[in-house]
Formats: C-alpha cells, structure tokens, sequence
C-alpha cells in the first residue's frame, strides 16, 4: 500500500543515537521521519516519531520497495559504522558499508526522484588539522579508514549533485554528546567507546576505570581537547538544513560544533560534579591518530542556517546524559539493558 505524504523524510540510520534524535526534531517541526535501520547499532525503543523499515541500505530492492511506498522529498544519512578503531582494523568493512552502503542509497535516491538529503559527515575527514579552532574550508585529510570513508561519501555527493542535480548539506559534527532533555532517549551505542557515557558508566560504578588515553599532549592540563555538541543541537541543524534545501539552497558543507574545547580531565570533573561520585581513573598511553586538539568554528552553519548551539554549558550537557543513564541502569553497577528487540537484561 502506498504511504503518499508530502512531509515524508527517509532517515537511515534513525534507530542509532544522533538519529534518533533528528527524528523527534524532526516530527516537533511537522516531518514524518521513515527510519530505514538495519538494528545492527540501533534500537527499536529509539524508533518513537514515525513507522520503522528494518533493512540494510545496501539492498536496493528492499530500498526501492520503501522509496514507493513512501515516496519521501527528502532524504537525512546517518546509517554508518563509526568505530575509528575498528575502521583501522578491518578497513573493509567500514569502505563495504559506508562507502559503497551510500552508493547504492544515492542510485536509488537518485533513480526515485529524491533531489535533497542531509549528510552525517565528521570532523573526522580533517585528520590532524592544520589550524585550530577548524574552519569550514579547511583541507580534508583524514588519518584513518572511518574519516577516509566520510570524505569519500562527501565526495559522491558533491558528484552526484553535478551529475543528477541530487542536492545534499554535509554536516561536520565534532563530538556529539548528552541525551534528550525530555529524558525520553539518550546514547546506547554497544560497544560504548565515547568518554561522557564511559565517565558516567565508570562513576556509577560499571566496574571498569575510565582510562585517560594520552596525558602528555601539548594541551593545558596534558589530555586530548574535543568540542562536545548537544545531540538535541546536532538534531535543531539537521532540521534547519532540511529546510535550507527545500528552499531551494545549493549544496554545501559545514563543521557544527560549540567552538569550546574541553578536556578529558574537564570532562571527568564535569561527570563528577554532575552525578556526586568519583570517576575512577588509569592513565593510558596515547592511541594512535589521536589528534592533540579538534575544535569546530562553525561560522557557515551559523551564518546559513542561523545555527548556534542551545547547549553550550558542560554541565548542561553531562547532566542530561546523567539522568538518561540513570533511568536505564538505575544508576547502579549492575547495567539494566533493553536490546534492539526491546528485551530487557543485563550488560555484562
Ligand atoms: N557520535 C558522534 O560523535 C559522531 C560524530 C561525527 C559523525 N557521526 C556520524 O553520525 C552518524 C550517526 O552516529 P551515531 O553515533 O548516531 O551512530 P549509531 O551507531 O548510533 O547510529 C548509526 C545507525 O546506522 C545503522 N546502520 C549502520 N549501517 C547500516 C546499514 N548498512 N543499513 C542500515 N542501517 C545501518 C545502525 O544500526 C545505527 O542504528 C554516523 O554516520 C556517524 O559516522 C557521529
């Protein structure tokens, strides 16, 4: 049966943390966000604001049977893996999925008629940056497979909008962070490899310190600086990118970040100021192409989508992403879970 509505936004990925999110945003401004999610990373308790498809963006025919069905006018990416370690490791699997997952997305998009989409890119795609707080139009030289594999997908992008006239925004997020201030979902990636969640985890007492990797960068206190964005943030661009497209707007790409670098020792003493406990910590040698400093200057979003973070406070941030994890793990040791296929259990 055909599911014909004007509102219609294909959202991949929708089920994974950032996601999420952008779906609740995105049915707050009137959307009807279509999650095409293969729940490898996602969950289905995350799917609230519109009808889920459960599939793999790889697999045209299930894609050309969701694109009839709902005929969107627009499309919003956010289905990768994004394990920068991982992607080191088995870069295959990361050039499988992202890269070639995205063009057989972009065919069908194309194909179906689909002229807008927005873009998860990262400010993994600059590598060691040159100058920091990093411009929009710095020069793009990732370091590892993960940030190779966006810069790629950015580049079919900007190829497929001069071939086929499919007109896209990429936005470059720094470290997404927090949950939704509602309380209604957070981050519940598995493995967790993100310092706020791990901070929170380590103070509730999951069992494992939190290890500080690196504690002799060239930084004020010696750990790694990242820019920390709100994920209800994150979600408010994507929105206004939407509507930047379907207003006409050209193609384009944009860092989305605080502009405010915070450390790992920042962020711990955050996480403890926030929840009243001790984060217990080991100190650990650098890891591999771990750049010192990333700090977004996200003049462009500001400028063409009218953009600025909500949520600027650390604080602000660690404390919704507190009170997420409380409410699933009842902030004690033991991690109450629910998997993708909303069971509860316990995270070993
Ligand atoms: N989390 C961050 O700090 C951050 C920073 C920069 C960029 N990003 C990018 O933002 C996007 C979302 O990140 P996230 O943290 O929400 O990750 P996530 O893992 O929570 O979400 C990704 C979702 O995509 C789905 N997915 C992956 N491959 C798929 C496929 N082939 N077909 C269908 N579904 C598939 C997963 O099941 C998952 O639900 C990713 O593209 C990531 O690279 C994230």
């Amino acid at each position: 049966m055909r599911s014909l509505s004007a509102k219609n936004i294909l959202v991949t990925g929708g089920a994974g943390y950032i996601g999420s999110h952008t779906c609740k945003a995105l049915h707050r401004a009137g959307y009807r966000p279509v999650v095409c999610d293969n729940l490898l990373h996602g969950h289905r308790w995350a799917v609230r604001w519109g009808p889920l498809e459960q599939g793999n963006i790889a697999d045209r025919q299930w894609l050309d049977d969701v694109l009839l069905r709902y005929q969107p006018i627009a499309a919003m990416h956010f289905a990768a893996y994004a394990y920068v370690g991982e992607s080191v490791s088995e870069p295959a699997k990361y050039y499988r999925n992202n890269v070639a997952g995205t063009l057989t997305l972009l065919e069908a998009l194309r194909d179906h008629g689909v002229e807008r989409c927005v873009f998860s890119s990262t400010c993994a795609t600059y590598g060691d940056p040159e100058t920091v707080p990093i411009p929009d139009d710095a020069v793009q030289q990732p370091i590892n497979p993960y940030g190779a594999s966006k810069w790629m997908m950015e580049r079919m992008l900007a190829d497929f909008d001069r071939a086929y006239g499919l007109r896209s925004i990429a936005l470059r997020y720094f470290n997404a962070a927090g949950a939704d201030p509602d309380g209604e979902i957070g981050e519940w990636h598995d493995p967790e490899t993100h310092l706020i969640p791990l901070a929170i985890a380590a103070a509730m007492g999951s069992g494992k310190e939190l290890s500080i990797y690196g504690t002799d960068y060239d930084t004020p206190d010696g750990t790694a600086v990242r820019d920390y964005v709100h994920v209800a943030d994150l979600a408010a661009a994507h929105v206004r990118a939407l509507d930047r497209l379907l207003a006409g707007s050209g193609s384009g790409a944009m860092n989305l970040g605080t502009g405010r670098g915070r450390s790992v020792r920042e962020v711990i003493d955050a996480v403890q100021r926030v929840g009243g406990r001790r984060v217990p910590v080991e100190e650990a040698p650098r890891r591999p192409g771990d750049p010192p400093v990333l700090v977004a200057d996200a003049a462009l979003a500001q400028r063409q989508l009218d953009w600025t973070p909500a949520y600027s406070g650390l604080d602000q941030i660690v404390e919704t992403a507190w009170r997420w994890h409380e409410s699933r793990t009842g902030g004690g040791a033991a991690e109450q879970v629910i998997d993708s296929r909303g069971v509860a259990g316990t995270k070993p």
